[in-house]
């Protein structure tokens, strides 16, 4: 059988079993550094690229040294210092995703890649100490889209990194603010160290300009009669299976189940088809943030994402919802739906 219900799909996987999951995405599996190919009109791309494959050099070399150093020995004389952690950011799709993947491919030691939201469920689901116990068995954690809108994630975040640099492990993370409507983006760099405080000077900063791809890009709507139930009897699956659901059942399934678990789609299916889809309005906050958080989970695991509905993708959020605290959250999963799947507008 090639397509599969909800209900079968195993949602109790250990959660020890979820946090020893340490690979890059699916998405960016096949990234590295020579298939990152730097725009010759903005110079700080070849420079991002130099300096993250001259930073996963040093982490090699401190931790073969190490192997060979007494702790003691490397204290008393500072021979083996440990590589800062660093910040990197960029606008919107410039590949920071790519370069901070291309580091856990290549790595010759233990890497584990994590994105901030995740980190923060496993935060509330154990508790700070015990997820930095955990992640300081790696040597380094690429921590993707360290978010700095919502103060509460944010201080979280700054304590995560306070405790972990206590270890030998090295933090790599990259910005996470979206365009504004025009396209023009602020860098985080101000914000971040402004939150941060005097953590800064344990991070060395790379910023990334280019140009905005997905601005240019025509998203992916069809305002087509097209039946998704046609077109989900057309995929062909690859080596997972295919979900039609209609969206009530998917919200109440997200409900019930708790958000760090939300990967267990991405071990099932390749797409996922949601049926009536309806527009989010002021009180579903939480309906909304679970459903932007799969959109997430999902576009990590290259997961397809068709959606029909009444409503346009742009409007699927209230407009409290796509302005309020959790703008970015918001915006970043129309722009994912626009990228990663097809709207079909009845
Ligand atoms: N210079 C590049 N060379 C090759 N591929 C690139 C380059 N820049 C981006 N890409 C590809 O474009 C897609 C988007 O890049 P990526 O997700 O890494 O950008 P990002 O800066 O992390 O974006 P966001 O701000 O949305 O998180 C990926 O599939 C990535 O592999
Ligand atoms: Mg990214």
């Amino acid at each position: 059988m090639c397509s599969i219900n909800i209900d079968d799909i195993n949602f109790d996987t250990p959660i020890l079993q979820i946090v020893s999951r340490k690979n890059v995405p699916l998405k960016f599996s096949q990234c590295n550094f020579q298939n990152y190919i730097p725009d010759k009109k903005y110079p700080t791309q070849m420079r991002a690229k130099e300096q993250l494959m001259a930073f996963k050099q040093k982490m090699e070399d401190f931790n073969s040294k190490k192997r060979c150093c007494s702790k003691t020995l490397n204290k008393l004389f500072k021979i083996n210092k440990k590589p800062n952690n660093v910040y990197i950011d960029g606008v919107f799709g410039v590949g920071k995703t790519h370069l901070l993947s291309s580091i856990g491919n290549k790595y010759k030691g233990k890497a584990i890649f994590i994105s901030f939201s995740e980190l923060m469920y496993l935060i509330a689901y154990f508790d700070l100490l015990s997820v930095v116990e955990e992640m300081s068995k790696f040597q380094i954690v690429l921590l993707d889209e360290f978010e700095l809108d919502d103060p509460g994630d944010a201080m979280m975040g700054i304590n995560f990194v306070r405790e972990l640099s206590k270890t030998d492990s090295v933090i790599v993370t990259t910005s996470n603010t979206t365009p504004t409507s025009l396209g023009g983006r602020k860098f985080d760099m101000m914000v971040f160290k402004e939150r941060i405080g005097k953590l800064i000077n344990y991070f060395d900063i790379i910023l990334i300009d280019g140009k905005d791809y997905r601005i240019e890009e025509k998203p992916n709507i069809q305002k087509s009669q097209s039946n998704l139930k046609k077109l989900f009897q057309q995929y062909k699956t690859k080596n997972r299976k295919k979900l039609y659901v209609t969206f009530d059942d998917l919200l109440k399934k997200l409900r019930s189940v708790h958000p760090v678990r939300y990967i267990n789609f991405n071990n099932t299916i390749d797409a996922i088809f949601i049926e009536n889809l309806r527009k989010f309005t002021d009180d579903e906050l939480l309906d909304a943030l679970r459903f932007s958080y799969l959109t997430d989970v999902l576009y990590y695991g290259d997961v397809d994402i068709f959606i029909s509905s009444k409503i346009d993708l742009w409007h699927m959020f209230s407009e409290d919802l796509r302005d309020g605290k959790f703008k970015n959250k918001i915006s970043r999963c129309i722009s994912r739906i626009s990228e990663k799947g097809l709207f079909i507008e009845l």
